[in-house]
């Protein structure tokens, strides 16, 4: 079978940057951007798991959700200060947009995208869901409209781009982000 033809795209070295609830698709979307353009694909979450040795449900467990902020915001630094060769796709934990620091690291780290997705759909995409501490033992759609009220003027601030997601299938989501992020690019 012959390999899906690469896109490049010149982002003057800089990263594209996925945004949203927990379920609206960074993964997904992130996956589908990193095969169109052959940008390699890094994850904060799966970063900082690496980093500290253990997975996020324990992080939040053992030193709680404010030392788990503190930690997004020292790896936006340091993507900051120390640019990496290939450019890359980058897909967040849903909460990075809550410090404001990270909203202005965001901003001036490369393009920044938010995937605007329907409490409909987030609760139908994170259904099967172990893994995140904030959707445990809980009342997802209540702890849905709540975070989505919170963090929606946050998103709004730290993205270059407000994608509508709802009903998009992955790639044309992929494609509309390339097609603006290469004009956000040239202009750069
Ligand atoms: C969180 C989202 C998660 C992860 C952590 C906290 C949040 O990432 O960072 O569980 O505060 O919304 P995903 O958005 O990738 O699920």
């Amino acid at each position: 079978m012959l390999a899906a033809p690469i896109h490049p795209l010149d982002t003057k070295g800089r990263p594209i940057i996925l945004i949203g609830l927990m379920g609206c698709g960074k993964t997904t979307v992130g996956k589908a951007l990193s095969k169109r353009t052959g940008m390699p694909l890094l994850d904060t979450d799966a970063i900082i798991e690496e980093q500290i040795g253990c997975p996020i449900p324990q992080i939040f467990a053992e030193k709680g959700e404010a030392h788990f902020r503190a930690l997004e915001t020292a790896l936006l630094r340091y993507l900051l200060q120390n640019p990496t060769p290939n450019p890359s796709i980058i897909s967040t934990g849903g909460g990075i947009v809550v410090r404001p620091e990270n909203r202005r690291l965001l901003r001036m780290l490369g393009f920044t995208v938010w995937l605007n997705v329907s409490i409909n759909a987030l609760l139908v995409r994170t259904a099967r869901s172990v893994n995140r501490p904030l959707l445990q033992n809980t009342d997802r759609r209540a702890v849905f409209e709540r975070l989505d009220a919170e963090r929606r003027p946050f998103y709004q601030e730290s993205a270059h781009l407000w994608l509508e997601a709802s009903t998009m299938d992955v790639n044309t989501v992929a494609v509309r982000v390339c097609e603006e992020a290469e004009k956000f690019f040239a202009a750069f």
